[in-house]
């Protein structure tokens, strides 16, 4: 995998109603705040362990909401719109689960303000390559706080 990516994706299904992919992390990785659009996400522990962390933003502030850490078995429920990111604390296997098609995603920088609006088949990580961005502004934005500045009037 890329040195940017904090795992590797490998996709078991990719329908229009069900999406169903595994994750090896590299040890250490860890996404930046995400959300999988009007998805709801399952994911699954395989093997080692995990920290799951949620965000608001508010104010244009970027808040941590909850921190916890789970281990092998144990299964995350992530709600459409819900900011999250997962990290490896040690020899993660994930298997995700997301019902519904995710067109496009929100991936916030936690060391800046800045969003990114991603396609929904992109991994949870900001790309290197500013092509695969669709748009993005100077600032961290929760749901429905911007409108696309692709869409006119
Ligand atoms: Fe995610």
């Amino acid at each position: 995998m890329p040195a940017e990516h904090p795992y590797a994706r490998r996709v078991l299904q990719a329908g229009p109603d069900l999406e169903r992919m595994v994750a090896s992390w590299r040890p250490g990785g860890a996404t930046p705040p995400h959300d999988h659009a009007e998805s709801l996400g399952l994911v699954r522990i395989l093997a080692g362990h995990a920290i799951h962390r949620t965000w608001v933003v508010r104010g244009g502030e970027l808040r941590e909401t909850s921190r916890t850490e789970h281990g092998a078995g144990e299964i995350l429920v992530v709600r459409p719109g819900v900011l999250h990111g997962l990290a490896d604390a040690g020899g993660l296997v994930t298997l995700h689960h997301y019902t519904g098609p995710i067109d496009e995603m929100w991936v916030l920088d936690p060391d800046r303000p800045y969003t990114a609006r991603l396609r929904g088949g992109a991994g949870a990580w900001l790309p290197a390559d500013p092509r695969d961005v669709l748009w993005s502004i100077e600032a961290w934005v929760g749901r429905n706080e911007v409108r696309d500045p692709r869409t006119r009037g």
